[in-house]
């Protein structure tokens, strides 16, 4: 059994891979500062360090004491939309943090160096977007991404250090910040639902997404690193049936006993529909979308009950005021 790294093991994603990964055996360290996992989240058969991964003195002395073998890196600020305000903090968080644990890979002969990228680095390429397309990033947080990917690609063939990259979109379930009004849409619902407020939609509510329960993405990404054949390769990850941001305000309605109730505001610079081609990663694993939308939404919402409505923080470092959506403003 392997002695493994997750970052941003206290996030959605990486709390899930990481109680994935100690079920089968795996010695499990997480790290992660916090800004946007949960304690709650860790599973306690893993080992948790506090630790920023744009730090890059700390990250050394973890890698000298652990000597992991594999790395899966997650840490990241995943508001797509914000990004462009926050580019300094996006570029630092995301990429130079990347950086960091890219040089302690290769100094510490990682055996692979999994990354969880992004579908946006595909930006207005049209849909269904596949990994063969030249990216073309619309925002700071998919460029960071796509930046990482090419590390990832260049560290390969100086170093040779294996990675394996994936490109998931809008995933969603159990232990997701709800409480970030700068992302996470079907968690934003939920936290406007239990307060009784209007869910908030970005221009019309007709632009498309394809949405992935958690169970369906982790397998693959977990059980990755057996898989020698996926090594150096990227792959999209996720569910293949699109929804409108409206057909999805409703189905989260719907899990909360209510009707829909939706307050627009003006269309953000975005891409307007997402959804992506899964045929090369359903090579190494088979499995079709299992969770459909209306039942992954149901389990999310009795978790979300438990837990409650939180509180969103203000993000108090923007950088660019300048276009910035008046929703994001002050409130
Ligand atoms: N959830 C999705 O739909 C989705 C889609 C595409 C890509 N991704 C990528 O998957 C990864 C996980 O996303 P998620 O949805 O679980 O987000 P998340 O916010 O729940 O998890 C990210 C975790 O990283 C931590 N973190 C952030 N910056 C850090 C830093 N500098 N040092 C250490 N820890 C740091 C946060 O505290 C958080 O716990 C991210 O890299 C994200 O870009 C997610």
């Amino acid at each position: 059994m392997a002695n493994i790294l997750v970052t941003g093991g206290a996030g959605f994603l990486g709390a899930h891979l990481a109680r994935n990964l100690v079920s089968v055996g795996h010695r499990v360290t997480a790290i992660d500062d916090l800004s946007g996992g949960f304690m709650d989240n860790v599973d306690s058969r893993c080992k948790f360090i506090k630790a920023d991964v744009s730090d890059h003195k700390k990250i050394t002395m973890i890698f000298q004491k652990h000597k992991f073998e594999y790395i899966f890196h997650l840490a990241a600020y995943a508001a797509e939309g914000l990004s462009h305000f926050i580019k300094r903090f996006n570029y630092i968080n995301n990429l130079i943090g990347s950086v960091n644990l890219i040089n302690e890979a290769v100094k510490n002969n990682v055996k692979c160096f999994v990354f969880t990228s992004s579908a946006a680095v595909y930006g207005n390429n049209p849909a269904p977007m596949c990994e063969n397309m030249v990216p073309c990033p619309e925002d700071s947080y998919g460029i960071a991404k796509h930046a990482v990917e090419a590390e990832l690609e260049i560290s390969r063939r100086m170093f040779g250090l294996p990675y394996i990259i994936f490109r998931p979109h809008n995933v969603y379930g159990e232990y997701q910040n709800i409480g970030d009004k700068y992302r996470n849409v079907i968690g934003i619902f939920m936290n406007q639902l239990m307060q009784d407020k209007p869910m908030t939609v970005f221009g019309d509510g007709n632009q498309t997404r394809a949405f992935s329960y958690i169970s369906d993405v982790i397998p693959a990404i977990a059980g990755s690193i057996t898989m020698p054949e996926m090594y150096n390769q990227i792959f999209n990850i996720g569910g293949d049936k699109v929804y409108t941001i409206n057909q999805l305000a409703d189905a989260a309605a719907k899990a909360f006993n209510t009707r829909a109730v939706i307050k627009n505001f003006p269309a953000r610079n975005e891409v307007r529909h997402v959804f992506c081609d899964h045929s090369k990663i359903r090579k190494f694993f088979p499995v079709e979308q299992t969770v459909l939308l209306e039942e992954g939404i149901r389990k999310m919402a009795d978790w979300a009950k438990k837990v409650g409505a939180r509180r969103s923080k203000v993000f108090k470092c923007i950088e660019i005021k300048k276009n910035l959506p008046t929703s994001w403003k002050n409130t």
